[in-house]
């Protein structure tokens, strides 16, 4: 399975200054049950972003950082051909596309789940999941937990 996992305001935003704008106990808690012992894909800001709140890439899962300007790193993979990667990952795997912007987007055609927490709050950012065709996904599951709703989305197109 691969699937994009993110988190987006009523105003469509998933980032301000490379953070997350927001800090829901729930979201996180959600996110680690699902990429804990799989593998996540994220680009290279979003790994900065990690690294400065965590100190250390995301424990107990494989990382794979996508890069045009570094050749390695401590404790995650580098790969510098998205495509690529993502056509040869293995089927009876999961990948989960964690961000940030950059990658969302160009691997939004490539991802057969979306895993989006819609958050029903307003927030100030300076990054924004782009626009996509929803008449080409099928929700498939949602859980309301106050202003967070955890919806599935699959690929039907
Ligand atoms: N709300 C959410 O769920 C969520 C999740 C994740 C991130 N975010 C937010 O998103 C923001 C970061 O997003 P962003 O778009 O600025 O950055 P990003 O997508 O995390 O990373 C962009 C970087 O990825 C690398 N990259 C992009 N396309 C590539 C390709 N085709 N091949 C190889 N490498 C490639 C480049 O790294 P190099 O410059 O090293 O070449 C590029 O600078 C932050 O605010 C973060 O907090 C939000």
């Amino acid at each position: 399975m691969i699937a994009i996992l993110v988190a987006i305001s009523k105003n469509n935003v998933i980032g301000k200054n490379n953070q997350l704008p927001w800090h829901y106990k729930k979201d996180l808690q959600y996110f680690k049950e699902l990429t804990l012992n799989q593998t996540v894909l994220m680009g290279r800001k979003t790994y900065d972003s990690i690294l400065s709140s965590l100190g250390k890439p995301l424990p107990k899962r494989r990382n794979v950082v996508a890069s045009r300007t570094l050749d390695s790193l401590d404790g995650a993979d580098v790969i510098s051909d998205i495509n690529t990667f993502i056509q040869s990952f293995p089927k009876d795997q999961n990948l989960f596309i964690i961000g940030g912007k950059q990658i969302f987007d160009e691997t939004l055609p490539l991802a057969d789940y979306l895993y989006i927490t819609h958050i029903d709050e307003e927030y100030e950012g300076d990054t924004y999941f782009s626009a996509y065709k929803k008449g080409d996904y099928q929700k498939i599951k949602e859980t309301v937990d106050g202003v967070l709703r955890f919806a599935v989305y699959k690929k039907v197109n």
